[in-house]
């Protein structure tokens, strides 16, 4: 069945690569690769030294300006942080909140995800809550498990009304930047039991209207198979968002996809 209310949305994690000239020439190839397009939307998450720049590249171009994370803390004493505040006065309108990275590498919480999402709604940010199982966790069966105490865990405190500017990406960690990617049938699974579960902490509404995007080793080639499913609205891609082709025509697979037309 078609999903006629929700615009797939496509997102390139830079993760801690690029520098600043390349970090300008991607950006531009992307707002230049994406002109005019429709029935899509589209963001790129960039290191917080290069969003100036970057933001200057894609002024015009409806490519959202994003962050791959932010401080749960307004301001103050905490080395290190990026405040909501100090990120839209870049021109930030999204965050990552809680990628597999920075809970797995960096050891951050369902506690503090949740804390950094709620922060960043009350700042008037978009949210994107990524949330994903490990290998183990998937061999024991528990993927659903997992996505479910992450979800609730990450959207402790958010209000329907807010969930308008939430977006989930599904990322199993053991498909991250390892080339295995789920297969769409098992993406799919995935994302209507995070859907089944929206019903259940929100209403159907909330859960037709919140865009799920899938991660994990998407590219050109496997692009247009996951998004054909019902329950997948886009992606977040890292490996090939670094090249703006590739990048766009992920987005451009995206923006085709019958499912979603
Ligand atoms: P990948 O990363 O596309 O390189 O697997 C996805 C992500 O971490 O968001």
């Amino acid at each position: 069945m078609p999903s006629p209310t929700r615009t797939p949305f496509v997102g390139g994690n830079w993760k801690m690569n690029t520098d600043r000239a390349g970090a300008v020439e991607l950006a531009t190839g992307v707002a230049e690769q994406l002109k005019g397009l429709d029935g899509v939307e589209a963001a790129v998450f960039v290191p917080f030294p290069y969003l100036l720049p970057v933001g200057e590249a894609l002024a015009g171009s409806g490519v959202k300006l994003g962050a791959q994370d932010v401080s749960d803390q307004p301001n103050g004493a905490f080395t290190g942080e990026v405040s909501t505040d100090m990120l839209k006065d870049c021109g930030v309108t999204v965050v990552l909140a809680g990628h597999s990275e920075r809970r797995h590498v960096i050891g951050e919480c369902d506690e503090l995800v949740n804390q950094k999402v709620k922060a960043s709604l009350k700042a008037g940010l978009e949210v994107i809550l990524c949330v994903g199982e490990k290998l183990e966790e998937r061999e024991a069966g528990e993927t659903d498990v997992v996505n479910e105490r992450q979800i609730k865990a990450g959207l402790t405190g958010v209000s329907a009304q807010d969930m308008a500017r939430v977006t989930i990406a599904y990322e199993p960690v053991w498909a991250i930047g390892t080339g295995k990617t789920a297969t769409p049938d098992d993406a799919q699974s995935a994302h209507a039991a995070i859907r089944a579960l929206l019903i259940e902490l929100y209403d159907e509404g909330v859960a037709n209207a919140t865009r799920i995007q899938y991660g994990g080793s998407m590219k050109p080639g496997n692009a247009a198979d996951l998004v054909a499913q019902r329950d997948i609205d886009g992606g977040l891609i890292g490996g090939a968002s670094l090249k703006a082709a590739d990048f766009a025509q992920i987005v451009q697979a995206a923006a085709g996809d019958p499912a979603h037309a």
